[in-house]
């Protein structure tokens, strides 16, 4: 068996340590395993004869890499096979369909299964890969943990801790400036990691995308605490909230095979919190910080589980599938099943009703 791995899309802490489980699960097995650079870019640099799209790995390649941050693989959020963007004669850029060429060079290279790594966008693509012939186990991959049917993808853990360490230091200078603090976290359009360092990071108020927010209500909280003597707030908003009635913020739309970028509304909300309360207010977009550094030992034990989980799906045959986490185990369900259905806070969760008990404004 000859088994390669891509991992495309935003990196995640923990994409290292699955790549050493498949190459380590493999390597028992008696199975070769080769890594992609760059999503899917290395096999169509494959295809055109250039050096380094096929990565050899063998058990010396992986040592040492569970707690490292990033891919030793390389990604893109550019790599759509199927919409691989390139210049045109006139100089613009167009939309190419390479999907034949990778499945072409994936045959030539007597490969006999992929383990994609991706979040929703990437997962998808290995689905269309599969219906081309692939051979395809994806897992999933996102610190968004925007993946429907596992309970958690591996970087989400690692994003959270980030972001509730940042939380615990932004208080003590908005402690002493009496000042509050809107701080924007990703996630693109759900607000689980909002959500989960605000809860544990002691915000006053969380905003996420799930719940439409009335910046009135906001602003309340924010007063009701200084009549307190609580004369600091922080305000945790997810890139993807927007106001009741209102739009996301946008910093990029859509553009040349890329998706469009979110960004922009803590600056907004903080402008707006500004001038209706009159309290000092300033905004801290956490951006990647949030993607960098080791994974936590959650997404650590998750990404060695998703990896070896890989493995005995190709030995199982069971292709087109997704490894999941379904608690206390490490499944499958169809790629078919969960792509294109972004898993999104569900209103009744456990978390927001904790939230609302412990009086965090959720801006409703
Ligand atoms: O999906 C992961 C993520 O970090 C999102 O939370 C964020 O909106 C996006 O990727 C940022 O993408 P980029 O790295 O292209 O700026």
């Amino acid at each position: 068996m000859r088994i390669a791995i891509s991992t495309g899309g935003g990196d995640a802490p923990g994409l290292n340590a699955v790549i050493r489980a498949v190459v380590l699960s493999a390597h028992q097995r008696g199975w070769e395993t080769f890594g992609i650079s760059r999503g899917y870019d290395g096999l169509l640099r494959a295809a055109d004869d250039q050096a380094g799209g096929l990565i050899p790995l063998g058990p010396d390649a992986v040592r040492g890499i569970t707690h490292l941050g990033g891919t030793i693989l390389g990604t893109t959020n550019r790599g759509n096979p199927f919409r691989w963007t390139t210049t045109g004669d006139d100089g613009s850029v167009i939309e190419v369909d390479r999907s034949a060429d990778l499945v072409e060079s994936f045959r030539a290279h007597r490969l006999d299964a992929l383990v994609a790594i991706g979040g929703d966008g990437s997962l998808g693509i290995a689905h269309e890969l599969f219906t081309k012939g692939i051979p395809v186990v994806g897992v999933p991959k996102t610190i968004d943990n925007d993946v429907s049917g596992t309970e958690s993808t591996f970087g989400f853990d690692t994003a959270v801790a980030t972001a509730t360490d940042a939380l615990d230091k932004i208080h003590t200078t908005a402690e002493s400036h009496d000042r509050v603090f809107v701080v924007e976290l990703m996630g693109r359009y759900a607000g689980w990691i909002a959500l989960h360092s605000g809860l544990s990071g002691s915000a006053d108020v969380i905003l996420i995308p799930e719940i439409p927010y009335d910046i009135e209500k906001v602003c309340e909280k924010i007063l009701e605490r200084e009549r307190r003597g609580r004369r600091f707030s922080i305000v945790v908003v997810a890139e993807g909230a927007c106001p009741k009635g209102g739009r996301i913020v946008l910093r990029e739309t859509a553009h040349d095979g890329r998706a469009e970028r979110l960004g922009g509304i803590a600056e907004e909300v903080a402008r707006i919190i500004g001038t209706l309360t009159g309290k000092e207010t300033r905004s801290l977009v956490l951006g990647h910080l949030q993607r960098g550094g080791s994974p936590t030992t959650f997404d650590r034990l998750l990404a060695l589980r998703f990896g070896s989980g890989a493995v005995r799906a190709i030995a199982a045959g069971d292709f087109g599938s997704c490894i999941v986490y379904t608690p206390p185990t490490v499944g499958r369900v169809p790629l078919l099943d969960i792509i294109g259905k972004p898993k999104l806070v569900p209103l009744d969760s456990g978390i927001i009703l904790t939230a609302r008990n412990l009086g965090i404004s959720l801006g409703d």
